[in-house]
């Protein structure tokens, strides 16, 4: 599965309450410039469901905990993510799916860019298109 991977940050244990953080470039393969999280998220429901071209993306379950299968229009990779000093790094051009969100999940991400519409690629025959081209 590409370069995905699930990346430890620090954990500063502490009696009065765990700290934990990341740093664009050192910590990760990229610079910051856009955090978004997902929250509230009803029992059965999912989101993702698509890929983007360019960006780069580290997902980490700030609370709770929920599922994310990455799929690089070769194989398919399911992570479970539930501790807030782990991130699972997602490259470009990879399908995702987030679900199975616990009550209270927050789901935190860090990305590489500012919001894009048109970076996105949203239908799945499309992606499977997209990652032939690139890969000739
Ligand atoms: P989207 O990325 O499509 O989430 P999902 O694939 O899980 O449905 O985002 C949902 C909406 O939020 C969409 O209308 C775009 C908007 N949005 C922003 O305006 N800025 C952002 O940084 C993000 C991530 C989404």
């Amino acid at each position: 599965m590409n370069n995905a991977k699930i990346i430890q940050m620090a954990k500063i244990a502490d009696p009065r309450g765990n700290l934990s953080f990341v740093q664009g470039v050192k910590d990760i393969p990229f610079e910051i410039k856009r955090v978004y999280w997902i929250y509230d998220v009803p029992g059965g429901e999912s989101r993702g469901s698509h890929a983007h071209k360019e960006l780069q993306q580290l997902i980490i379950a700030a609370s709770g905990s929920f599922r994310v299968t990455l799929d690089d229009g070769k194989e398919k990779q399911t992570y479970y993510l539930n501790k807030p000093y782990e991130g699972l790094y997602v490259p470009s051009g990879v399908w995702r799916d987030l679900g199975d969100f616990s009550s209270g999940a927050v789901c935190m991400v860090l990305a590489s860019d500012y919001y894009n519409a048109d970076e996105y690629i949203r239908d799945y025959d499309e992606f499977l298109n997209y990652r032939k081209s690139v890969n000739e």
